[in-house]
């Protein structure tokens, strides 16, 4: 715990002093939902400091690499984007205008040494738990000119150090990520989370209802929360008890005004009967699930450490559909995890084709340094992989053509976001997520409305309004 310096000298000079003196923050995310959200919490706690977001790095006081470490190349990709900014930093501070470049998320996590021996031009290393003290770093950073380096995972939960008075990502947004459950105590076989993103901890009732309520008044209407397991979510109730992702939906869906609730990402093990019957209960939580499988033969379900095997999962569905015959399903697969022979992966076209998907994430196995399989026997070839993986793609994205074109003729409440790209248009989403893009007035932004939906597009759907009806 604590600040530790790394030895590497430091190359920038006179960082800014800690005056608020209005500054630049530019803040470039990589990866998952829970990065933007975290990107979006780096920006409040730099708020007080005068830090406000600016939208190009060669504006902007300092610099934060959001990164993300789950699949292959990620670090190269940060020191090629580090290679970029450390010329823009040189070219500022010759113009007199101290720039601080830090490296947060999964990747400063897992191999912050190295980007400090790469970089030295970097100021600050943080991993994902210690952002709440990222104003004390950047002090430290300007006082002793030497990088900080945050890697720990601190006893305390950042949670209960953010500015309570953190107004959503954006104002005026609609929709907003919340994150209620951080890290993993599962280990499956391929994944660095549990080593980069550290143990389980959820955060407490209270302060998930309360930073909810607050982005409702805020204007937000649909909440996505999130979690690396957010359904084995297990906060501390205000009775004292524990309570579980079912207990608190029940409880967020009792906020006025909030409409719409979300969850990702959750882990079939975690998928029990309270959650089930919490979609059967609640017209609030949306019918639409993202369920990673990652496989559909029990041999690799087995390998991977996913603790359930394809049945299990089939039969998770179909309970998940008695509950909400509206639900659709998202998921993420890899393919060629060490051991996968043509019939496990075959098993997986079986598992699809049984299940059916709305929407689905699938990627190649990559070997990452630290886990059990990245040393496993049997690691399969580059080609079979691809082969596979274009397979399996085509089938998913058969099946999510045919889930967007089932819906045409349908009417399906949509939540206008936005104005659409073309003049006259505004666009929402459906239940579903997908994109809705209609023609209609821009005083719809902000209310649920009927659309009949006409027309499937690659990746969105155009409708008319359904006027006479308004659900909210
Ligand atoms: N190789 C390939 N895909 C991976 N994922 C996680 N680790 C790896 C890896 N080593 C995928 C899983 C997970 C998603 C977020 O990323 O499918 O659900
Ligand atoms: Fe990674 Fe498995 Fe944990 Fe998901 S459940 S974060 S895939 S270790």
């Amino acid at each position: 715990m604590g600040l530790r310096r790394a030895g590497a000298p430091a190359v920038m000079t006179g960082l800014p002093s800690s005056s608020t003196a209005p500054r630049g923050l530019h803040v470039i995310t990589w990866g998952c939902q829970m990065n933007v959200y975290d990107s979006a919490r780096m920006s409040d706690v730099l708020r007080p400091l005068g830090y406000q977001p600016v939208d190009t790095p060669d504006a902007a006081d300092m610099i934060i690499l959001n990164t993300c470490h789950i699949r292959d190349r990620a670090a190269e990709k940060v020191f090629s984007e580090l290679g970029r900014l450390r010329k823009i930093k040189e070219a500022r501070e010759t113009a007199g205008q101290p720039t601080i470049i830090a490296v947060a998320g999964c990747v400063a996590q897992a191999e912050g040494q190295e980007i400090l021996a790469r970089a030295p031009y970097v100021d600050i290393v943080l991993g994902p738990q210690t952002y709440h003290r990222l104003p004390e770093m950047v002090a430290r950073a300007a006082r002793a000119g030497g990088a900080v380096i945050e890697t720990d995972f601190p006893a305390e939960q950042k949670f209960d150090f953010l500015p309570d008075t953190a107004a959503p990502q954006t104002p005026g947004n609609l929709t907003a990520f919340l994150t209620i459950q951080e890290g993993c105590d599962k280990f499956c076989s391929f994944c660095v989370v549990p080593y980069t993103r550290g143990a389980e901890v959820s955060r407490s009732v209270t302060s998930v209802l309360a930073e909810a309520r607050r982005m409702v008044e805020s204007g937000v209407q649909d909440i996505s929360l999130l979690g690396q397991n957010v359904n084995a979510y297990h906060g501390t109730g205000p009775d004292g008890e524990v309570w579980d992702l079912a207990r608190l939906a029940y409880a967020l869906a009792a906020i006025p005004g909030l409409n719409r609730i979300r969850y990702a990402t959750s882990h079939p093990r975690d998928m029990d009967d309270a959650l089930i019957a919490a979609h059967r209960d609640l017209p609030e939580l949306m019918p639409y699930l993202h369920l990673p499988v990652q496989s559909g033969s029990d041999k690799i379900l087995r390998a991977m450490n996913r603790g359930h095997t394809a049945d299990e999962y089939r039969e998770i569905v179909r309970k998940l559909h008695e509950a909400r015959p509206d639900l659709a399903l998202s998921s993420d697969f890899i393919v060629g995890h060490p051991g996968e022979t043509d019939e496990d992966f075959e098993a997986t076209m079986q598992l699809v084709r049984d299940v059916t998907f709305a929407q689905a994430y699938s990627f190649k196995y990559s070997q990452r340094p630290g886990t059990p399989a990245a040393g496993a026997p049997l690691q399969v070839p580059e080609d079979v992989k691809d082969a596979r993986l274009q397979a399996l793609q085509a089938l998913l994205r058969e099946q999510q053509d045919a889930f967007n074109q089932s819906l045409v003729g349908q009417t399906v409440p949509v939540l206008f976001t936005s104005e659409g790209r073309k003049a006259g248009q505004i666009s929402g989403r459906s239940p579903w997520l997908q994109p809705v893009h209609v023609t209609g007035s821009r005083d719809l932004i902000g209310r649920e409305v009927p659309v009949r939906i006409t027309e499937r597009l690659t990746n969105s759907l155009n409708g008319i309004l359904e006027e006479e009806k308004v659900y909210a």
